[in-house]
């Protein structure tokens, strides 16, 4: 499955929805062609991008706003995307609207980096992840499903356990396993430091597929 093929498959219907950041306007009309939601409002922080989704979308009923996140949003929403981001930036862009995602049924995030900082900042948050899914397009992209709610900790570094294509979560750790091989190898005479490190990255890497009975190169 493709990266917003993935992100629209786990898109429950509501009744309302924002897209944050949406530069293109692509998921909000793949909502409104999928009737997931009668109100649907997409963001985004700079002039260029929103034009963009105003033309994509002119022959949709999508409320297009040049908004910084959720910052001044004034109705109640249930449902929300924040896709092709950086999880630093995602995570900025939840704190500062705190009372608004924390009421809505659901919300669906998809980090381009930073992964792991993503998945602790949601558990230290208090935000219980309910789904996850491993899409492929060039690379892979992890997109993942919260809900209020006190989760169990688990390495964060890692998926929780909820993907259901094991095979393509397999080829993922594979990948993760040749990264740190190179890196150890380009390291191991340069940089001692990050050298200790990735080896500990690899250990862990180790344990999480013994757990889950992965088999690793
Ligand atoms: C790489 S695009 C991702 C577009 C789309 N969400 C996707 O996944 O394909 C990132 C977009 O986020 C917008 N953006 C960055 N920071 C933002 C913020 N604080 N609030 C709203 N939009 C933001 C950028 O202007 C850009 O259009």
């Amino acid at each position: 499955m493709k990266r917003l093929e993935g992100i629209v498959s786990l898109i429950k219907p509501t009744e309302s929805i924002v897209d944050i950041g949406s530069d293109h306007g692509y998921i909000a009309k793949m909502i409104a062609d999928k009737k997931l939601a009668p109100r649907i409002y997409v963001t985004d922080v700079a002039v260029g991008p929103l034009s963009r989704a105003r033309e994509n979308l002119r022959d949709y009923c999508v409320e297009t706003l040049l908004m910084d996140g959720l910052k001044g949003f004034k109705e109640d929403l249930d449902a929300a995307v924040v896709a092709g981001m950086g999880g630093e930036l995602i995570i900025k862009i939840i704190d500062e609207s705190e009372a608004l995602f924390s009421q809505m049924d659901y919300f669906i995030l998809q980090p381009m980096q930073q992964i792991s900082y993503l998945r602790r900042a949601m558990y230290e948050r208090n935000y219980f992840l309910w789904e996850e899914l491993l899409t492929f397009e060039d690379r892979f992209y992890e997109v993942l499903l919260y809900k209020k709610g006190r989760d169990t900790p688990y390495d964060f570094e890692y998926s929780k356990g909820l993907y259901s294509d094991k095979e393509l979560y397999s080829d993922y750790l594979k990948e993760k396993q040749m990264k740190l091989h190179y890196i150890l190898d380009v390291t191991k005479n340069t940089d001692l430091t990050r050298n200790k490190e990735v080896q500990l990255l690899l250990e862990r890497l180790e344990t999480h597929c013994k757990n889950n009975g992965i088999m690793l190169l």
